[in-house]
C-alpha cells in the first residue's frame, strides 16, 4: 500500500499546509480518496462552531473495519497485524496476522449479536492489554455498536458512572490482567460496579489469567464458550454513515464528572490514519510500538485504528516499563526490531532514574523514529531519550493532542520538520492554531492562519496565550454523549467561533508551539488527565471532611503530583488513619491513578469574602513558592495562610 498523501519534504509540508487551509474540502477530499468507501460523500465539510455542528464527508457510507482489516487481505493477509507481548517475558507472545485478526473480529461480531447487541448499542469494555481487547473494539465497530472503553485502573464506582452515562447494556471484561507484579482482578471490579447500576444485562468474560471468578448465571458468559458456538469465519461489515458514532471515551474536565467524548466514523478514520502515516513517516513493513493502554485515546488512535488502517504491525504490550526490570521496553524493541517507538514523557523520566545500566547489551539499532505524547516533555528527558535511546540517530516527534481532537494536532514530522526540545513545533496540515489572551483577543503574531502560514521572518518575539483552533479538522469531537450543551460550553463557548483546548502555549518567532500545560483545573499526572473537582468530590465523601481543595505541584516523574488540602470537622483529632482513609476514598471513588501524593489537614482554606477558595495561593504553597504569594488582603482570614505554609508537606 502506498500513501500518496505522505509528505516527503519540508517544502512539501509547507505546500500541503497552505492547500489544506486555503482549500480544506479539496485537501481532505483528496486524502479520503485513498480509503475504502461503500459510498462516497456528497459534501466534504459543513460546520459551525456555534452549536457546534461539524459534519465531515456527509452522505458517505463506510465501515472503519473494512479499512483496518478487509482491504489488507489482498496483499497483507499473512503479515502480523498485532504482536502481543505478555507482561511476563517468560510467557509466550501471540502474533495475529491480518487474516487471523479479520476472522477473530468477524467471529466475535456474531458473539455480540448472539448476546443481544444491536447496531447503535453502547458496549462497555474493561479489559487488560490483550489481543481480545482490540478484537472487542473492532467487532463493535464492525457491527455498528458504540464502544466505551474504560481503563483497567478505574474503580467500580467510575465504571458504574460511565455505564449509566452511556446507558450501556453489556460489558466485556476478563478474569484479570497483569501489570508488572500485580494481578488486577477485573471481573471482581465489574461485579462490584454492577451492584451500583442495573443497566447491564450481559457480561462477556475473557479467560486470561485463569483466575477463579464468580459467574452469575444468565448474566455472565465466557468468551470462549460463546466463540465455540460460532461456525462462520466471515461477517459482513455494517454500513455506517460517515457521521454515525464510532465510540465514546470518557475524559476529565475542569468541572463535574468525566464527560463522554464522542468521535464519529469517517473523519476519525481519515485523520488518525493521515496523522499516523505523516507524523511517524510510517513505511510499509515497519514494526510499530505504542506503549499506551487502549483505555486512553492514544491507545484508540495510535495502537489500534491509525496503524491498522495503514496496514502496519502494531505491538500491544500488557506490562509496564519497569518489570521485571527497567530494560523491558528495550528488550521488546530488540526482540521485534521495532522501527517506530511512541511513549509518554513520564515513562522516560521514570526510566531515567535507573540510569544507563539497563541499556547495556541492548542494540536499539532497529529504531528509526521516537515519539512522545501526553504531557510536556522537559528538556532533560528529551535529551536523555535522544542520546540513550535514539543515539542521536532518530528524530523525536513531540505530539500534542487531546482526547477531544482524536488525533495528533501539533508535532514535527519525523525527519521532515525539525524537532525542538520541549516544543511540539508545527501544526499538521488542516490545523489552524491561534493564541488568544484572557479576553479572547488574538495575540499578535500568534496566528498560523491563511496569511503568512508561518512567520519565518523571525522578527517577532515569542508570544504566549491560550491555545485555540480556528477551523475544524476531521476528527474533532462531535459532542459529549447525552449532553451537547456541555460540549458547547466546555470547548466552544469560552471564545466565540474557536475551539478552546484548555492548554496554554508559547509560539516562537519561527512558528513553533510549546505547550505549557493546562490553564484550567485539570491536572496531568503521569500523562493522565485528572480533574481537581473530581478528586475533591471524592475526598469530600470521607466522613468528617468539611471541604477540600486539590492543586497540582511539580513532580519529577509524574510531571504533576496531586496535593490535597483538607479540612475536617474535628481538627484537633486528626490521625494517620484519616490520611489513609481519604486516600482510600479516592481510590474507591475514582481509582488508584487519582490518589493524592500529599494530603495536608488544615483548619481552614484561604477564601475571599464571597467564599471563593483562592487556589492561586494554594498552588503556590504546593509548588513551594512560599514568599511570593501576591495580595492576600482580600482573604477573610489571612492567618490560615501562615498555618498552611507552616504545615506544608
Ligand atoms: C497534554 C492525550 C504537552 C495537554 C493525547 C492536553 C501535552 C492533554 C502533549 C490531553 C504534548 C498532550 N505536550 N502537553 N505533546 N500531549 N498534552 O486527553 O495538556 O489524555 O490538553 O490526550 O495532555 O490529554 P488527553
Amino acid at each position: 500500500m502506498s500513501f500518496p498523501y505522505q509528505i516527503k519534504s519540508f517544502e512539501e509540508y509547507l505546500e500541503q499546509y497552505k492547500i489544506s487551509i486555503e482549500q480544506p474540502e479539496k485537501f481532505w477530499g483528496g486524502v479520503a480518496e485513498n480509503f475504502t468507501w461503500k459510498k462516497k460523500w456528497d459534501k466534504v465539510l459543513e460546520w459551525n462552531f456555534k452549536e457546534p455542528r461539524v459534519r465531515w464527508f456527509e452522505g458517505a457510507k463506510l465501515n472503519i473495519t473494512e479499512n483496518c482489516l478487509d482491504r489488507h487481505l489482498a496483499d497483507k493477509a499473512d503479515q502480523p497485524a498485532i504482536i502481543w507481548e505478555p507482561n511476563d517475558p517468560s510467557q509466550k507472545n501471540r502474533i495475529l496476522s491480518y487474516r487471523e485478526l479479520y476472522i477473530s473480529v468477524c467471529r466475535f461480531v456474531q458473539v455480540l449479536k448472539n448476546n443481544g447487541v444491536r447496531k447503535g448499542d453502547r458496549v462497555c469494555i474493561y479489559m487488560p492489554m490483550i489481543p481480545e481487547l482490540a478484537i472487542a473494539v473492532l467487532a463493535c465497530a464492525r457491527m455498528g455498536a458504540i464502544h466505551s472503553v474504560v481503563f483497567g485502573g478505574f474503580s467500580a464506582q467510575s465504571i458504574a458512572d460511565r455505564i449509566e452515562d452511556a446507558k450501556c447494556n453489556i460489558v466485556i471484561t476478563a478474569d484479570g490482567g497483569n501489570r508488572g507484579p500485580k494481578d488486577i482482578r477485573l471481573k471482581s471490579v465489574i461485579d462490584e460496579a454492577l451492584q451500583k447500576t442495573s443497566y447491564i444485562q450481559k457480561v462477556i468474560v475473557c479467560k486470561h489469567l485463569g483466575n477463579e471468578v464468580s459467574m452469575i448465571s444468565g448474566r455472565d458468559v465466557w468468551w470462549h464458550d460463546e466463540l465455540a458456538k460460532i461456525t462462520q469465519d466471515e461477517m459482513p461489515a455494517e454500513t455506517m454513515d460517515a457521521e454515525d458514532m464510532l465510540f465514546i471515551l470518557y475524559t476529565s474536565g475542569s468541572t463535574g464528572k468525566p464527560k463522554g467524548v464522542v468521535h464519529s466514523c469517517a473523519g476519525y478514520m481519515i485523520y488518525t490514519t493521515y496523522s499516523f502515516v505523516n507524523v511517524f513517516q510510517y513505511k510499509p513493513g515497519d514494526i510499530y510500538f505504542c506503549t499506551a493502554d487502549v483505555g486512553w485515546i492514544t491507545g484508540h488512535s495510535y495502537t489500534i485504528y491509525g496503524p491498522l488502517c495503514a496496514g502496519a504491525t502494531t505491538i500491544m504490550f500488557e506490562g509496564i516499563p519497569s518489570f521485571p526490570d527497567a530494560g523491558r521496553f528495550w528488550d521488546i524493541v530488540d526482540k521485534y526490531k521495532v522501527n517506530i517507538f511512541y511513549t509518554a514523557p513520564t515513562a522516560i523520566r521514570s526510566l531515567m532514574g535507573f540510569g544507563t545500566e539497563p541499556l547495556k547489551n541492548k542494540s536499539l539499532q532497529s529504531l528509526r523514529v521516537l515519539g512522545t505524547v501526553g504531557e510536556p516533555i522537559n528538556e532533560e528527558a528529551w535529551h536523555w531519550y535522544d542520546e540513550n535511546i535514539g543515539r542521536h540517530r532518530c528524530p523525536i516527534v513531540d505530539t500534542w493532542w487531546q482526547t477531544e481532537t482524536g488525533g495528533i494536532m501539533i508535532s514535527n514530522l519525523a525527519g521532515i520538520s525539525h524537532g525542538k526540545p520541549s516544543y511540539a513545533t508545527l501544526p499538521l496540515p488542516g490545523i489552524i492554531p491561534l493564541l488568544v489572551d484572557e479576553k479572547g483577543h488574538p495575540v499578535p503574531g500568534s496566528d498560523a492562519g491563511k496569511d503568512g502560514v508561518f512567520r519565518r521572518d523571525a522578527k517577532g518575539d515569542t508570544v504566549s496565550g491560550n491555545l485555540c483552533i480556528r477551523f475544524p479538522w476531521p476528527s474533532i469531537i462531535r459532542t459529549t454523549y447525552g449532553d451537547h450543551e456541555r460540549c458547547r460550553l466546555n470547548y466552544f463557548a469560552t471564545y466565540p467561533d474557536l475551539y478552546f483546548t484548555g492548554d496554554g502555549a508559547l509560539r516562537d518567532a519561527e512558528g513553533n508551539y510549546r505547550i505549557t500545560g493546562r490553564v484550567d483545573d485539570v491536572l496531568n499526572v503521569s500523562g493522565h488527565r485528572i480533574g481537581t473537582a473530581e478528586v475533591e468530590n471524592a475526598i469530600n465523601m470521607y466522613p468528617d471532611v468539611v471541604e477540600s481543595a486539590v492543586v497540582g505541584f511539580p513532580h519529577d516523574i509524574k510531571g504533576q503530583g496531586i496535593y490535597a488540602f483538607v479540612t475536617l470537622n474535628r481538627q484537633h483529632h486528626v490521625s494517620g488513619d484519616d490520611k489513609t482513609g481519604v486516600s482510600k476514598m479516592v481510590n474507591q471513588v475514582i481509582g488508584a491513578i487519582a490518589k493524592p501524593d500529599k494530603i495536608q489537614f488544615v483548619s481552614g482554606l484561604p477564601k475571599t469574602r464571597s467564599g471563593k477558595i483562592m487556589r492561586r495561593i494554594l498552588r503556590k504553597i504546593a509548588e513551594g513558592e512560599m514568599e511570593n504569594l501576591g495580595d492576600i488582603s482580600t482573604l477573610v482570614d489571612p492567618t490560615v495562610v501562615e498555618e498552611i505554609k507552616a504545615g506544608r508537606l
